[in-house]
């Protein structure tokens, strides 16, 4: 078969570059089970789930998206064992350090949200390098949500807009949406969750409003091209209505 027409490529040719979700957010779980199950540490599913974040961040700049937020460590996670949140912190060090190259040749933007200063300074400095150097790129934003909990993101945007002085009749979404860590970022389209759980955990509890959601089993160290393009298809299908009728959208879209 040649490459043409490799299912992969077939599953690219249907997704419709024009309706591309402008956002995307993956909340990036299962690598402990997947390690567990074939009786490993769960770092080893840890290190496998950061090859499927390049193979889908190398899809996401291939298919011409705008932003990928990845959901890489909650506020809650600081709670697991010591030695699972350092082999953790030590893999996103490595992650940080080995895909300098690829993201500054691909001219991506890397960014952060999330607690950042609860980083160890072996996290924060590669981090805070990267998100320097790759400041000006600008073919895709590549988050990556770091000590991150949507109801402190809100709590933390909430005591900004206090400590700034604003009054309660100058206080509207556009303005509230202006001291979210999500203020360069635009709006979120479509969530995706590996690992057959059906919850947010804590992700990006304001900008998913409207955001479109895709559950699947798939673990994520399994979850590669063919997956994404999977959720992105599933995307594509939905009729995004946002309160209006079917009808409604149906009209302005003229279909
Ligand atoms: C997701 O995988 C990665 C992080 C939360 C850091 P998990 O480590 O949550 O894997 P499971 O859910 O235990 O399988
Ligand atoms: C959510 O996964 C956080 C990340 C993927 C980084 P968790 O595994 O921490 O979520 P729960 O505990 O199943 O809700
Ligand atoms: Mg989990």
């Amino acid at each position: 078969m040649s490459a043409v027409d490799s299912p992969l490529n077939q599953l690219l040719s249907q997704i419709d570059p024009k309706r591309l979700p402008r956002h995307v957010g993956i909340i990036m779980d299962g690598n402990g089970r997947w390690a567990e199950s074939r009786g490993q540490d769960r770092l080893v599913g840890h290190r496998e789930g950061s090859r499927s974040v390049r193979a889908i961040t190398r899809l996401s700049r291939k298919l011409g998206l705008q932003a990928l937020t990845l959901y890489a460590f909650s506020s809650q996670n600081w709670q697991r064992p010591a030695e699972e949140v350092a082999g953790l912190m030590a893999l996103l060090r490595e992650y940080l350090v080995g895909e300098r190259d690829e993201i500054m040749d691909n001219d991506i933007r890397l960014t952060a949200l999330g607690d950042l200063d609860k980083l160890p300074r072996m996290v924060r400095e590669p981090l805070d390098a990267l998100m320097a150097e790759s400041a000006g790129n600008g073919a895709m934003t590549l988050s990556l949500a770091l000590s991150y909990g949507g109801r402190e993101e809100l709590l933390m945007a909430c005591r900004a807009l206090l400590a700034e002085g604003c009054a309660a009749e100058a206080l509207d979404e556009a303005r509230f949406e202006q001291r979210l860590y999500t203020a360069h970022l635009p709006q979120l389209d479509l969530v995706i969750r590996t690992s057959g759980e059906l919850r947010l955990s804590n992700f990006l509890l304001w900008q998913s409003a409207y955001a479109e959601m895709h559950f699947t089993d798939i673990l994520w160290p399994d979850f590669r091209e063919e997956a994404f393009a999977h959720a992105l298809l599933d995307y594509q299908a939905r009729e995004r209505r946002c309160g209006k009728t079917g009808a409604q959208v149906r009209l302005v879209s003229g279909e």
